[in-house]
């Protein structure tokens, strides 16, 4: 109740201007993609905790958003980056943030082949750990990170992207890979269900509509769900762009995920207005990076078209989350190298809503 009411007076501050009106006077509090989709799926978001101090982000979040997913601050390397030393300030800061305003919270990642910690895969001399060592190791990260946050995240990412793009691979040929071959990842699932078996375990991986990737992946879980293995859930991050997926592509991976008895996500959703890259790079000299009315108008005709199919799968589907909030930061401007600004979300630079957001909202 408290916690609702601070949520309407900050809305009402920061979005109608109307301080000092009386309860009678103000106008109702304004509906946002977690109202318009209530009876769909939550609406998530990725998170710094630097953000959840900015008031402007902070009132767009709760306006519109009913679901966190921290950024960065509960992967490996952030959270535990000594063996035995776990970094809970940020990722605390963000589930205090999301039980005070009543949001859920997904868990990312527990079992990535990036950013990870300098310690993880080597003993004390600098050799390479032993399969029996590391997978000890990711039991006791697994253990201590789920249970400190039991109840209060809802459900995890467990293994990120241990598929590889290479099509003649099944798995990535990552360090976890070449310690302990393909194991890891049915440990990861058993570690995860057996610290907090209330919540709903995912696998997560891009490009998931691309045939020949999805098909990987499919084998992948299928073999899982064949072992026993306590997964419930994929996610399909959905770093898409202005030519990719086609509709067919999406509804053929929810479907055939769907097949083996999963439910779905949509866990990392931005809509590029480039198309996508394995090495994004920096602006080239005379490249502009405008964001054009036909990048615009693409992108609209996008977030449509991927918001009704959503709502058509809505049997399968148990949340979509974008990955930042507005296009004043999006990862895609800075990572691996800055210089070529984006724009994929559905808020600009001065968080106000896109054309896309109209079309997502009015159905
Ligand atoms: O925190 C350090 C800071 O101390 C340092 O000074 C600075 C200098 O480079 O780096 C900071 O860390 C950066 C971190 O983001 C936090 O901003 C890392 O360099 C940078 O690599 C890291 O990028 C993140 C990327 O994952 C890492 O692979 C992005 O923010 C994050 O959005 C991105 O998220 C991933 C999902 O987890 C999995 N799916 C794909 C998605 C996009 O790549």
């Amino acid at each position: 109740m408290k916690n609702n009411m601070y949520r309407l007076a900050l809305a009402s501050v920061l979005f109608t201007g109307a301080v000092g009106l009386s309860s009678s006077q103000r106008p109702p509090a304004e509906k946002g993609l977690k109202d318009y989709y209530q009876a769909y799926f939550p609406i998530g978001v990725a998170v710094s905790p630097q953000a959840l101090k900015n008031p402007a982000e902070v009132a767009l979040i709760l306006r519109q958003f009913n679901s966190l997913t921290p950024e960065n601050d509960m992967k490996m390397g952030p959270i535990h980056p000594e063996e035995n030393r776990y970094n809970w300030g940020p990722a605390d800061a963000i589930v205090d943030f999301a039980q005070a305003h009543q949001l859920r919270v997904r868990g990312h990642n527990l079992c990535w082949h990036e950013q990870t910690p300098r310690w993880l895969f080597k003993n004390a001399d600098g050799s390479p750990v032993s399969k029996e060592l590391l997978l000890r190791r990711l039991h006791d990260h697994i253990d201590t990170v789920v249970k400190r946050y039991k109840g209060k995240i809802y459900a995890w990412d467990v293994v990120n992207e241990a598929v590889a793009d290479d099509s003649t691979q099944l798995l990535r040929n990552s360090d976890w890979y070449k310690i302990c071959g393909e194991d890891f990842i049915a440990e990861a699932f058993r570690y995860a269900h057996a610290a907090d078996p209330q919540a709903v375990l995912f696998y997560n991986d891009y490009n998931t509509e691309r045939p020949g990737k999805r098909e990987r992946i499919y084998q992948l879980l299928k073999k899982l769900k064949q072992a026993k293995v306590p997964i419930d859930a994929v996610g399909l991050q959905g770093h898409w762009s202005l030519v990719e997926p086609t509709e067919k592509d999406l509804r053929a991976t929810i479907e055939r995920f769907a097949s083996l008895g999963l439910k779905v996500q949509i866990t990392e959703l931005d809509v590029s207005v480039y198309p996508w890259e394995k090495d994004r790079r920096a602006r080239r000299p005379g490249e502009s990076d405008a964001y054009t009315p036909e990048m615009q108008q693409k992108q609209t005709a996008q977030y449509k078209l991927f918001f009704k199919v959503f709502r058509d799968e809505v049997k399968y589907l148990t949340g979509v989350t974008f990955w930042n909030i507005s296009d004043h930061y999006t990862w895609l401007d800075s990572y691996p190298v800055a210089g070529r600004k984006n724009h994929p979300l559905l808020f600009d630079e001065n968080f106000k809503p896109k054309p896309a957001y109209y079309e997502v909202v009015n159905f």
